[in-house]
């Protein structure tokens, strides 16, 4: 396993769609161990392959503990259904330093291919739900803050360049 480069906004590989995985192959099954070790190094809840560069349909979340981890690894991923509204804090490893709270569905049915090809359907609510909406829309080339009212977004798009240099000198 490795830890991948996770790219930042503006890049414009985080705006382009990304492509089904048409066969899970080593390649895929390696991307997936290395999202998931990126994404427990960062530290984060969630990572969509497009933030480490490579436009498939992949994406891992950890809604768990520490104590209790509770690893998805999820192909081609569809929200089926979704229901009810909540508005949650978000924040997004390739947008370092910005949170917001977005408006979503609190409840999702989701199916995704596990990485040995079987499919799985699975109901999710609450920061699950949420991450599992946030995910997929990273792969629709979306990210939280395209789902802020333009007033918002106008805010955040003047705002991050600072937000940045103030991450970087922390490092
Ligand atoms: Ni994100």
């Amino acid at each position: 396993m490795a830890i991948r480069a996770i790219r930042h906004y503006p890049d414009p590989v985080l705006s382009q769609r990304a492509r089904p995985v048409d066969c899970i192959d080593a390649q895929i099954r390696q991307l997936i161990e290395d999202m998931v070790e990126t994404m427990y190094a960062a530290p984060g809840v969630g990572l969509a392959a497009p933030q480490v560069g490579v436009l498939q349909r992949v994406i891992v979340i950890d809604c768990g503990s520490k104590e209790r981890p509770e690893l998805i690894r999820a192909v081609n991923p569809q929200i089926l259904a979704q229901a009810g509204e909540c508005c949650e804090e978000e924040g997004c490893l390739s947008v370092p330093g910005y949170y917001a709270h977005v408006r979503r569905s609190d409840w999702v049915r989701v199916r995704y291919q596990l990485p040995d090809g079987r499919w799985r359907e699975q109901e999710a609510e609450g920061l699950l739900a949420v991450a599992f909406q946030h995910e997929i829309d990273h792969l629709d080339g979306r990210l939280f803050v395209d789902r802020l009212s333009s007033l918002k977004k106008g805010i955040f798009r003047k705002k991050y360049p600072r937000i940045r240099e103030q991450q970087q000198e922390q490092l």
